[in-house]
């Protein structure tokens, strides 16, 4: 057989046998048996020695032609396998991208945060002023210019951590009162303020009492200002926070830095003022301490009792949102345990 006829037989064989492999260690085997070293087109290429030479051009450019076919062939064909590899492994691999994420958890202020700003913003509405006094607070501010000089009883209930031995922890929002009177310039208007904050105190923790809690007081300095105003003030925020069907009433207490003081008293909201566990039986729930501020106190400050006068009041915010929400373990508010704190989402959804 002549070497152009052996050519066009491996090519008529080869090329077949490409198409059918869907192998690559398969396909390499046949680049190996035919375009190898000892490969069937090599030893084809090597019989042209014994060619007349007129015959070499044709056989060597039929030679040339099958070896660029079957190349290109194998080259196509592993294209062909790779792909389906590619195929196959794509579709073993498929990622779900449609399958739904993990809802984010969405966080909510913390209850008495809720409370604070509710009331900062009823205030606001009323024309006061938001102070931030110093939780870390003097014996001065505490205690001396709200009429509490020392060895006074009153400093007994109000015993707290000391830092130094006139530096402590404030027991109460008043030394902010103390520092505003003493800072203010009554001749630009009066002092309308509130001092919302956290407080300390010596307690024992228990269900009603911790060692640390939140305050917000408020003053209102000015000329002619009554106990009138003082009612009025605490009904609309008292109506504000616990709704507007409560009735508010005063009874006679003793602050040291207010004359007359009183304790504020709401009619109870889960008996309505009929008598039930929640008010002790006696339809009325304390909630704040209120009062005239003492002319000792504005005296301290250097104000002019003969013309300026006027009223403060401190509300427990902890105390606030246990009323309201009906909780009944103060220590609630500090364990930061989310499944408590979820349940006041307040405003926010
Ligand atoms: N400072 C008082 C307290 O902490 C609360 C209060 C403030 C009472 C203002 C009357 C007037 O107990």
């Amino acid at each position: 057989m002549d070497l152009q006829t052996q050519l066009r037989q491996v090519s008529q064989t080869t090329l077949p046998q490409i198409q059918q492999t869907n192998d690559l260690k398969q396909l390499n085997q046949i680049r190996v048996s035919v375009l190898g070293k000892k490969g069937s087109i090599t030893a084809i290429l090597r019989g042209m020695r014994d060619l007349d030479p007129q015959e070499r051009p044709q056989v060597g450019s039929l030679a040339n032609k099958v070896r660029d076919e079957i190349t290109a062939a194998i080259e196509h064909q592993r294209m062909v396998i790779e792909q389906q590899a590619m195929n196959a492994a794509l579709a073993a691999e498929k990622i779900d991208v449609t399958l739904p994420a993990r809802p984010l958890k969405r966080g909510v202020p913390h209850v008495i945060n809720q409370i604070l700003d509710d009331l900062e913003d009823l205030f606001i509405g009323m024309g006061y002023q938001v102070v931030d006094g110093y939780e870390v607070e003097d014996e001065r501010h505490n205690f001396e210019m709200l009429n509490i000089p020392k060895n006074h009883p009153a400093r007994d209930m109000q015993d707290t951590f000391y830092v130094k031995d006139d530096i402590l922890l404030r027991t109460h929002m008043s030394p902010d009162e103390a520092r505003e009177l003493e800072a203010h310039d009554f001749s630009k208007g009066p002092l309308k303020m509130i001092s919302p904050g956290r407080v300390y105190r010596r307690d024992t923790d228990d269900a009603t009492h911790s060692h640390q809690f939140f305050q917000m007081e408020g003053q209102v300095i000015d000329k002619n200002i009554t106990m009138a105003d003082l009612k009025g003030t605490l009904e609309y925020a008292i109506h504000h926070i616990f709704g507007t069907d409560r009735q508010i009433r005063f009874r006679p207490s003793y602050f040291p830095f207010t004359e007359p003081s009183v304790e504020v008293d709401i009619s109870c909201f889960n008996c309505d003022g009929k008598g039930c566990p929640v008010c002790k039986y006696s339809g009325w729930i304390e909630v704040l301490g209120a009062g005239m501020t003492h002319p000792n106190v504005l005296q301290a400050a250097g104000v002019d009792t003969d013309v300026y006068g006027g009223f403060a009041f401190g509300l427990g915010i902890d105390r606030f949102a246990m009323l309201k929400y009906g909780i009944t373990d103060i220590r609630d508010f500090y364990l930061n345990d989310v499944r408590f704190l979820h349940q006041f989402k307040g405003g926010i959804i």
